[in-house]
This record gives structure tokens, sequence and C-alpha cells, in this order.
């Protein structure tokens, strides 16, 4: 990677006004109460001499003191808690899922967000989890089975072929990471790789809107924090789609996303988005924006 594009990338990041590194963050882990119950994992990890400390905007999640790895311990073993980050949590809480739903987890594998939609829906309901790289299956199949899920039904398969309707969507979308999760991210990211995302993440999202039923939500997330992956893909796939609206995610952390960058102005409501910027939140950066299915295209023509 030349020192140019790494000074293009950097100097994005100035432009976005915040102070973009590399960030440690502790190990987080999400409870799972498919398998167990808060308290009965608070005793167990006392045991293995890890402190929990529950993070108040999330129904399962708690930052840890643990030096070791979370993933060597004998409950994790026993699926008594997923490890995934604090805004990884995040899409999921604003998809709300119930039980009885028909959902569909578009980019699925390892599973974190699978396995959460899952255990919000008591295992009932059912789930259908896409992921199209195949060497991507095995990690996706073990979580589901160690988080003792059995409401989902993996499919192996890119998800621009799913057909039938759900009731929510979640679009985890591929895309950039950022440079507060990934040491090497400068030298492996350029702009037009950046772009060619974006065109990636517009094609899933209309496919989403496509998938949803009348009155039902799609959620969108990336952790990439590069505009074109977030802020533009939802103003180019919505100024399209006459039959969904944005709204507020309702979640009490993280800033509204950009309403202009680089000269370009973003859609009306566009604030409704969340972004978690890595130098404010106590989270990884993250982007996520709730629409909503208002009409179905059929009824539309
Ligand atoms: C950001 S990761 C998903 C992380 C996952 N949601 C989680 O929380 O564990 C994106 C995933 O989408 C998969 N993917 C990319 N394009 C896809 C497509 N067209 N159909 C299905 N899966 C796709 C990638 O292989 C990758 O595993």
């Amino acid at each position: 990677m030349s020192t140019n594009t790494k000074n293009t990338l950097l100097d994005r990041y100035k432009k976005l006004l915040h102070k973009i590194e590399y960030k440690e963050v502790p190990t987080v882990i999400r409870v799972n109460t498919l398998a167990t119950t808060h308290e009965k994992v608070i005793e167990r990890l006392k045991k293995e001499l890890v402190e929990l400390t529950k993070i108040p905007f999330l129904r399962n999640g708690y930052t840890t003191t643990s030096k070791r790895s979370m993933a060597s311990m004998t409950p994790y073993m026993l699926g008594y808690y997923y490890i995934q980050e604090t805004a990884s949590q995040i899409p999921v809480e604003i998809l709300n899922p119930q039980p009885g739903e028909k959902i569909i987890d578009m980019c699925a594998a390892p599973g974190g967000k699978t396995t959460q939609i899952s255990q919000m829906m008591k295992n009932e309901g059912a789930v259908h989890a896409y992921e199209s790289k195949k060497h991507r299956i095995d990690s996706l199949m073990n979580n589901i089975e160690r988080m003792r899920v059995t409401n989902a039904i993996i499919f192996n398969k890119d998800v621009l072929e799913a057909k039938g309707e759900y009731d929510k969507v979640l679009l985890d979308a591929p895309c950039s990471g950022n440079l507060a999760s990934d040491k090497e991210w400068l030298s492996k990211r350029t702009i037009e790789g950046i772009k060619e995302n974006a065109k990636i993440q517009e094609k899933l999202l209309h496919k989403a809107i496509n998938l949803c039923k009348e009155g039902g939500i799609v959620v969108y997330s990336t952790c990439s924090l590069e505009p074109e992956e977030n802020e533009e893909v939802i103003t180019n796939v919505l100024k399209l789609r006459k039959d969904t609206t944005l709204e507020d995610t309702d979640c009490s952390i993280g800033s509204s996303g950009l309403k202009i960058f680089d000269s370009k102005k973003y859609c009306e409501n566009i604030e409704l988005t969340k972004r978690f910027w890595p130098d404010e939140c106590p989270t990884q950066g993250f982007f996520i924006a709730k629409i909503r299915k208002t009409k179905s295209k059929r009824k539309e023509k």
C-alpha cells in the first residue's frame, strides 16, 4: 500500500472531524438466555476470576475484566455467552425480534447476530440465515449449535437469490471495516475498494427491502465509518424506493448520521440513522439505519 493511499484514507477521517485511531476495548459478552441466566453466568465467571459489568443500554451485554481469552473457558463451550462487541449487539436490539416472527439474517456468518435474533425470539418462529461463503458455514453452524438455537435454518447461498417475505430483515452488510478495530486497516483498504463495497451494499439493501413484508422492518448496519458505505447507500437506495421510510432507532447512545460530507447532501431524515464514533462512544465504530417498508411495490404500480 502506498503512502499516498494511506494519507488519502487518513485525510478522509480528518474530514469527518473525528480522531480515528486503533482502539483497544474490553472484551464484551452477550449472556445467552437460551442456555442459562444472567445470575448463573455472573456466578460461574467469578470462579474464573472474571468480573462482569452490565451495559445499561443492552439487554444481555456485559463488559468483562478478563485478560484471558473468554473463548477458552468452559461456560463459553456450554453456550452461556457469545463474545460480541457492544456496538455489534445494537442492530438486533433495534430490530427487536419477537417470538413467532419470520426473520431473515442476510449476511450471517459467524452468527453473532443470528444467535442474538433467535435468543430474542426465544427460539419461537423462524430465522433464515444466509451466508454465501462456504468456508464461513462451519463457524455459523458451530455457533448456532453451541448457543442452543433451534429455530434457524442455514442457507449456504448468495442472499440475492433468496425468495419469500419476512416480518423483519437484518442486513449486516459486508463492508470495509475501520481503523479503530483493525490496526492494519490503512494497508488493506483503498478508496476504490470502498466504492466497490458501496455498490454491493446498495444491491443488498434493495434486496432487503424486496424481502420485507409491508409494514415490516429492515435494519442496515456496517462497521465502516465511510459515508459512501453508510449515509450514501441509504440515500441512493431510498430515493429510488417510494415504499420505504427511515425511522428513529430509539437507541440512547451514538450520534446522528451525517447530513453532508464532501459537499454531498444526504436524504431527508438521514439524521435518524446512527453513527457510533469510536472516539466518542464506549464502543467500536458502527453505523445503523432502521427502515420501515411502508407499502409493497406491487400495490405501488
Ligand atoms: C459483516 S459479516 C456478517 C457478520 C455477522 N452478521 C455476525 O454478526 O456474526 C458479512 C458476511 O456476509 C457474507 N456475505 C457477503 N455477501 C453475501 C451475499 N451476497 N449473500 C450472503 N452472504 C454474503 C460474508 O461472507 C460475511 O460472512
